[in-house]
């Protein structure tokens, strides 16, 4: 079935979205390796490598559908953090923003009844519950812990805490 150009783009335009997430993740773990938060790096590790495959979740559907998925330049993401918390923060916020996304392709998709994409996207919005749900409790643990100990001890275990949020 053909795509709308509209919503050709707007999908297009929300795999970049996840492709930035995935550049911004990345800077997250170099500069939790940096500061010897390697709990912390490991876990956004992965999320970057998540990213990337809900980008190419989106080009896969693109290209089912007879488009070819167009890469364009990013903005550079955020590299340097003031501490723990405000790089929780920074993940909360871009999960928040990917949410926007995601929700602007499927109210699109509803728009033009394009039911395979609005199939597609259902994926998306059940994981942004999931994504939004690690990033807000990482942001509280973080500012749970005060002490450079408890800070020792939540690196040690962050991925184990948030592991019953992260999919
Ligand atoms: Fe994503
Ligand atoms: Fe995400």
């Amino acid at each position: 079935m053909k795509i709308s150009t509209s919503l050709h783009a707007i999908l297009n335009s929300q795999a970049e979205h996840e492709r930035f997430a995935s550049a911004s993740y990345l800077a997250l773990a170099h500069w939790c390796n940096d500061q010897d938060y390697s709990g912390f790096a490991s876990f956004f590790h992965a999320q970057a490598e998540e990213e990337i495959e809900h980008m190419l979740k989106l080009q896969t559907h693109l290209l089912d559908r007879g488009v070819c998925p167009k890469l364009e330049a990013l903005p550079a993401p955020v590299t340097t953090f003031s501490s723990l918390t405000l790089a929780a923060q920074h993940a909360l916020a871009l999960e928040e923003e990917n949410t926007k996304g995601i929700e602007t392709a499927y109210a699109a998709a509803i728009e033009t009844n394009d039911y395979a994409a609005q199939v597609l996207l259902q994926w998306f919005i059940t994981e942004q519950v999931e994504e939004e749900a690690w990033a807000h409790k990482m942001v509280t643990l973080c500012k749970r812990a005060e002490c450079s100990g408890a800070i020792y001890s939540l690196d040690r275990h962050i991925s184990k805490d948030l592991s019953e949020n992260d999919a």
